[in-house]
């Protein structure tokens, strides 16, 4: 792997030297009695964990399985250990965004866009090149979630120039840890091992299977980029509008940008009811059926809008999400959290399609150095003029598809999720950031 985006990246962050061992030393004893002291005020100067958690955390629900004891939330959270790389790209995760000196202004009303990404670079060329054509990306921030560190998706992201750009990189991504967890470890059980007769370490899904890294690591991302993206980073920390995701096998049309901005502003009146909005139908094989007229149905996968009302829902979800045993994170979704609300969770969106799923590789596929699939993203989409110019109407009424077809109540999910060091790790994703807040805080 080239380093050269890591040192670029790290020499902003390198130290003076001190030379002499002996200094050395004495500041390390100094610097641990003075964190002594403060760890001493901060126990002190609290009356109750719970009255710290109201003060210093945004919102943080105890109701969501997250203990609201301040010893036991410290004890409970077991992020793995860092490695050199993880911790180079945690830090990476601060820089600010690119692009700043072309675009200094976002627009107080932008929606921020999300791409999140694994290795699949020919795919998200034609991603990155349908959202060179978004009219009005240029007065938004465009945040690119890598699920691990690929140079070669780095250099495509590296050479956008029509918006700020902020990459962060998923520093647990299995395939950042080489032999331990989240990665493959060397004790790990594999298959259907019993952990007992084979002295390995795990716990199987409900069918019987041991984790495969490859596997969990999509649903993980997920978590880790939501959670990131509304509770971890300076950049959007404060935004109080909306935020889009897409993924790397997305191709976004011209208008998407506009007729999003129509649908997020005509949603509270046209469809109270809507916790989201989306760019095309939930039936991805669907373009849309091209009707005068607003839609509502259940929350598709492809460019789904909501804001931090939303996500708040979501997060005191954390418990459902982490312990359902499905290794898909939209399924996890459909399944545990969205019924969890109480009612239907509809989506709004145009009667034509502002983006397309493409692309015949599964992501699966696409992980693995040896069994990389290659499509090379010949995907052909065309784009009629109608599709570059925003073409929602806000006269226009809203025609609800209710009772669609989907997981029945009961559904125990796919597997592949069963890992109890899954789970937890999940949990702490849920968590990290909450706790960080206090913990400087104090
Ligand atoms: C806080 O949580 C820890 C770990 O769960 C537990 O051992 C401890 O008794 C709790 N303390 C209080 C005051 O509830
Ligand atoms: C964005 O692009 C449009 C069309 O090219 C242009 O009119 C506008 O000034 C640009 N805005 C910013 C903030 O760069
Ligand atoms: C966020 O979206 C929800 C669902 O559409 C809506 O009820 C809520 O008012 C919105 N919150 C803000 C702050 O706009």
């Amino acid at each position: 792997m080239s380093r050269n985006y890591i040192d670029r990246a790290m020499a902003s962050y390198k130290k003076p030297r001190i030379r002499d061992g002996a200094v050395r030393r004495f500041l390390f004893v100094v610097s641990l009695t003075l964190a002594g002291v403060l760890l001493l005020f901060y126990l002190v100067g609290t009356n109750s964990g719970s009255e710290l958690l109201k003060e210093n955390s945004i919102e943080f629900d105890s109701s969501s399985g997250v203990s609201s004891n301040v010893s036991g939330l410290f004890e409970s959270i077991k992020l793995p250990k860092h490695n050199y790389l993880s911790k180079m790209l945690e830090k990476m995760n601060q820089l600010p965004p690119r692009n700043m000196d072309l675009y200094p202004n976002l627009a107080k009303d932008r929606i921020v866009i999300v791409l999140y990404v694994h290795n699949r670079p020919q795919y998200l060329k034609l991603v990155v090149d349908s959202l060179s054509r978004v009219s009005g990306i240029n007065e938004t921030l465009l945040i690119v979630s890598h699920d691990g560190y690929f140079e070669s998706m780095n250099k495509i992201v590296e050479g956008i120039k029509f918006c700020q750009v902020k990459q962060v990189f998923a520093p647990y991504s299995p395939h950042i840890f080489s032999n331990s967890f989240p990665g493959v470890s060397p004790n790990d059980c594999k298959e259907k091992d019993d952990p007992i007769e084979k002295n390995c370490e795990g716990s199987t899904d409900q069918y019987g299977n041991h984790r495969s890294p490859k596997i969990v690591s999509l649903k993980h991302h997920w978590w880790w980029m939501m959670n990131t993206v509304w509770d971890g980073l300076k950049e959007t920390i404060g935004h109080s509008g909306d935020v889009l995701f897409i993924e790397e096998d997305h191709f976004i049309f011209p208008n998407a940008y506009q007729n999003l901005k129509i649908l997020t502003e005509l949603k509270p009146t046209k469809c109270p009811d809507c916790y989201a909005a989306n760019l095309a139908p939930s039936n991805v094989k669907s373009r849309g059926e091209g009707w005068d007229s607003l839609i509502a149905e259940r929350m598709g996968n492809v460019g789904y809008t909501f804001n931090r009302t939303v996500w708040r829902k979501i997060h005191r979800k954390a418990k459902e999400f982490c312990f359902f045993d499905d290794y898909n994170w939209d399924i996890t979704m459909w399944v545990t959290v969205y019924p969890s609300f109480g009612g239907s969770v509809y989506s709004m969106r145009g009667p034509r399609a502002s983006a397309v799923h493409f692309g015949k590789c599964g992501l699966h596929q696409g992980q693995g150095e040896n069994a990389a699939c290659v499509d090379n993203g010949v995907a052909k989409i065309d784009t009629e003029e109608i599709d570059k110019v925003a073409n929602i109407k806000p006269e226009w009424g809203v025609h609800v598809f209710r009772n669609q077809d989907g997981y029945q109540a009961g559904f125990r999910g796919w597997g592949g999720w069963g890992d109890k060091r899954d789970h937890q790790l999940c949990l702490d994703f849920a968590k990290m950031y909450h706790l960080r807040r206090k913990a400087s805080a104090a």
